[in-house]
């Protein structure tokens, strides 16, 4: 069976075949995955501007839906169901992806499955990797979140813990802004981390110890905190600077962003690794547009090898926000019975 998923909810515009394989241990395959992305659009403002966003979408969503069926080889008559991110995400580019799929949905007779953004996320490892070996622990870093879930049973998540303040994307994005990089952050930061000291610039790294109030069933010790990193960098810069125009030369930048960087990492790798010991997870994943940074790929590596843990990644084009992680996520709710009402509506903070 093939099913058609659509991802509209920030800057990407993406739609993707993805095939059930019939196979156990590797259920899908992608037969192609369409990702038109606003970044030059946005890159000007330094940030996302919603406005913008959601009449981007509009002209692109058309188009990317057919270059997704033509590069898969497939026609509308093809599938067997459509899924959609519901949310969470910027309301108004969600109800693009959702409006279209509702419509498309209902001309072409196909069931329609809501997909939450976040196990998109999380489905994106079994695409590449298989089934999870279970319970798993899975970190799901972007430019919106920094949680951890449990996942004892697929297609079921357990939230363990959140960031209390900005994600880690948001924090890189910010830092890189600060520096004059341009946005999106991460990946600048994770090219001219390359070249600098990640010891050079003292940098606090966050260790929360107590509940937080407003997530009573969390315990709140896996929980993350990204602002006083962040306020940091920006005390670093404003004392070494001038405050419009930081003076850094090259290398002094480098060094801020290898010395952000280091601790970005250390934090999530810590926790990550925190959680899979207290729930015995037999395997670890990172999933989410973070994931692709090099940094904490190879540490999520080494640190895999070094416990004896499985560890699990997306590839770099799985990473960032795409349709076929929520084409694999659709798949896997349409198969245990689940698929939306004709009423469904956007949600931009929709829970998991
Ligand atoms: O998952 P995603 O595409 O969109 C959201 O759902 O937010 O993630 C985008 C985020 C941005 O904050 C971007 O700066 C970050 O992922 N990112 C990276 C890297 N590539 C993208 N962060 C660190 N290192 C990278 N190589
Ligand atoms: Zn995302």
């Amino acid at each position: 069976m093939l099913i058609l998923g659509i991802e509209t909810s920030c800057d990407e515009t993406s739609a993707a075949v993805v095939e059930e394989t019939g196979n156990v241990d590797r259920p899908w395959t992608v037969r192609s995955n369409v990702v038109a992305s606003q970044i030059p659009i946005h890159r000007e403002w330094g940030g996302v501007v919603p406005e913008l966003a959601s009449r981007q979408h509009i002209r692109d969503i058309c188009g990317v839906v057919e270059r997704a069926l033509e590069d898969a080889g497939a026609a509308w008559a093809d599938l067997g169901a459509m899924a959609v991110t519901q949310g969470p995400g910027l309301v108004g580019s969600l109800l693009v992806g959702v409006a279209f799929a509702k419509a498309s949905a209902a001309a072409a007779g196909l069931p329609l499955v809501a997909v939450h953004h976040l196990a998109g996320h999380i489905e994106s490892l079994v695409l590449e990797n298989g089934e999870l070996p279970l319970p798993a622990v899975v970190l799901v870093v972007s430019g919106g979140h920094t949680s951890l879930y449990l996942v004892r049973e697929a297609g079921h998540y357990e939230l363990l813990s959140r960031t209390r303040d900005d994600a880690a994307g948001e924090a890189y994005d910010k830092v890189a802004k600060l520096l004059g990089l341009g946005y999106p952050g991460g990946p600048v930061i994770d090219r001219l981390a390359a070249g600098g000291n990640d010891r050079a610039v003292p940098l606090p790294t966050t260790r929360l110890t107590h509940a937080d109030r407003n997530a009573p069933t969390l315990k709140g010790d896996l929980d993350f905190s990204f602002s006083g990193l962040k306020t940091a960098v920006l005390h670093y810069v404003r004392k070494k600077g001038n405050d419009s125009r930081p003076l850094f030369t090259e290398s002094e930048i480098a060094d801020v962003c290898a010395s952000f960087q280091r601790v970005v990492v250390t934090v999530l790798i810590d926790r990550l690794f925190d959680a899979a010991r207290r729930y015995q997870a037999k395997g670890v994943g990172i999933a989410g547009g973070v994931s692709a940074n090099s940094r904490l790929r190879a540490e999520l590596r080494q640190y895999g090898r070094l416990r004896e843990m499985p560890t699990f990644l997306p590839s770099l084009g799985l990473s960032t926000d795409n349709a076929a992680m929520i084409a694999a996520a659709g798949l896997r709710k349409f198969r245990a019975g689940i698929t939306a009402p004709d009423d469904l509506n956007a949600d931009a903070s929709l829970t998991l």
